[in-house]
């Protein structure tokens, strides 16, 4: 081929590729603020790991559809949390399976004795679900792995000795979430086995020993346990241990969420401080969410911005799904009661453009934004967004009740599955005294975080048109202490 005619040829590539480029994440509903694939379908996110100034966040992927299938793990990486980058494909299904969710550990001292050269390895530990064990009917389809990288994430090993975890005979045994317990030097490995929660340990994360089981008679059951995750979080210069576990179905407004537990474990065996099922967030649309390894004492969780009642069928066309914004865990007091309260990190006001103060009534609009309200004397109130075809979402707060809501049951294309349209609750926990609010609201989701975080909601949406409007209603004379909406940029831009 002469030198002219490949010149061209590459020149050709490099449009297409930069057109592609730029049409991606310019979709209609595309999530200008929330991390999704650049295509293709998504679920949990997996392996989120910290590491020499990166955030690693691996994601269940299907690469060749938008529908769930042989799941992989996708990659993507940020230096702040918010602007995101895809990276490589980092597991492949292999012989044992598809490589269902799990976790990342930096393995500092080479426990593994995957480090060479004085290179730290990053291990990931994750489920193989065998779809022909599956299919056969056998009950030890699912059984856990470890894959190692010796350059900072970027490419990936499968250990030769796998499957490290062999199911005992138990249908549901997934989703290992792992860390370092300096205290006893071993790692833990908080596992999903059906309808409750086994620990393990292990010196090496190669062999590991069971140590205790939690939560047959506790919490909800409305259906399987998934994805959990057990960290400390201080609490007044004192060590709470927070037990996260998913749960599909049987979620506070139906199918998939994420309930959590408070109490202590001292390497053994998680004791829980009461029985009460605690809600990390009441919307319909986080699932599967869980912490950053490796971030000292901030604990940041992420969810997947979906639930397995419609996941497979929401309108997107080219990629399917994108997770919450990350949040920052805290344990915060109410009376004699304990929560732990998600806040929205800190770095997202990075893409706050200046707030505008606004007075009650409608206005125009552009999302993605943020808006911020604070009340001495919380009565009801509302904020509509919506489009002039009629379209709208309502989220509020009914004082009567004291309940937080968001309402999408006139919200536009919902007739992909029938529990779609539907007004969603949530409780208020402060008693008394003044409220705060914040609502991060993309071109297709709202999160809520009330009163610092206590009452949270996540909710999606697919309007017909970009809403482009907002109304401010509120009761009485509750006037609002603060009220003002600020632009976000884009993270893709
Ligand atoms: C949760 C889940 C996990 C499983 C993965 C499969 O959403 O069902 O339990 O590992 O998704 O994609």
């Amino acid at each position: 081929m002469n030198t002219k005619r490949l010149f061209f040829i590459i020149v050709f590539f490099i449009a297409i590729a930069s057109v592609h480029g730029q049409q991606a994440y310019k979709e209609p509903h595309r999530p200008q603020i929330h991390f999704s694939p650049k295509e293709k379908w998504t679920n949990d996110p997996n392996g989120m790991v910290y590491h020499n100034g990166i955030y690693h966040l691996f994601f269940q992927y299907y690469p060749d559809s938008t529908v769930w299938g042989p799941m992989h793990w996708g990659h993507a990486t940020s230096k702040d949390l918010v602007h995101w980058q895809q990276q490589p494909i980092a597991l492949y299904p292999d012989s044992l399976g598809y490589i269902f969710s799990g976790s990342a550990v930096v393995d500092k001292n080479n426990t593994s004795g995957f480090g060479k050269n004085g290179k730290t390895p990053l291990v990931a530990i994750f489920t193989h679900h065998d779809p022909k064990g599956e299919k056969e009917g056998r009950n030890n389809f699912q059984n856990q792995s470890l894959a190692y990288s010796l350059d900072d994430g970027k490419s990936w090993t499968k250990y030769n000795g796998n499957p490290v975890l062999k199911s005992p005979g138990i249908t549901d045994f997934r989703d290992p979430k792992v860390f370092w317990h300096e205290p006893q030097k071993k790692w833990i490995m908080t596992l999903a086995t059906k309808d409750r929660i086994t620990f393990y340990s292990s010196p090496d994360l190669k062999n590991w020993t069971k140590e205790s089981e939690f939560g047959k008679e506790l919490g909800a059951h409305g259906g399987v346990w998934e994805c959990p995750d057990l960290f400390s979080l201080d609490d007044n210069g004192k060590k709470v241990w927070v037990l996260i576990v998913n749960l599909n179905p049987g979620g506070p407004n139906g199918g998939s969420a994420t309930q959590y537990f408070i109490g202590d474990f001292n390497g053994n065996k998680f004791t829980p401080m009461d029985s009460s099922t605690r809600w990390l967030d009441y919307g319909p649309d986080e699932y599967a969410g869980i912490t950053w390894c490796n971030t000292g004492a901030r604990k940041i969780f992420l969810g997947w911005m979906s639930n397995w009642s419609y996941a497979n069928v929401v309108p997107t066309a080219t990629w399917r799904n994108a997770m919450t914004i990350p949040r920052e865990l805290k344990i915060k007091h109410v009376g004699t009661a304990i929560h732990v309260a998600s806040e929205p990190v800190a770095e997202l006001n990075s893409i706050r453009l200046n707030p505008v103060a606004l007075s009650p009534g409608a206005r125009k609009i552009a999302l993605p934004g943020r808006l911020d309200l604070s009340m001495d004397k919380p009565d009801n109130f509302s904020v509509t967004l919506s489009n002039d075809a009629g379209e709208e979402v309502v989220i509020g707060y009914n004082k009567e009740q004291q309940q937080f809501f968001i309402d999408r049951s006139r919200s536009g294309i919902t007739d992909f599955q029938k529990d779609f349209a539907g007004k969603f609750v949530a409780p208020r926990f402060r008693p008394s005294g003044s409220m705060d609010l914040s609502l991060i609201i993309d071109v297709s989701s709202v999160e809520l975080f009330a009163d610092n975080g206590l009452t949270v909601m996540t909710a999606i949406f697919f309007p017909a048109k970009p809403f482009d409007r907002l109304r401010m209603q509120s009761a009485g004379n509750a006037p609002f202490k603060k009220l003002t909406y600020a632009n976000c940029k884009s993270i893709w831009k």
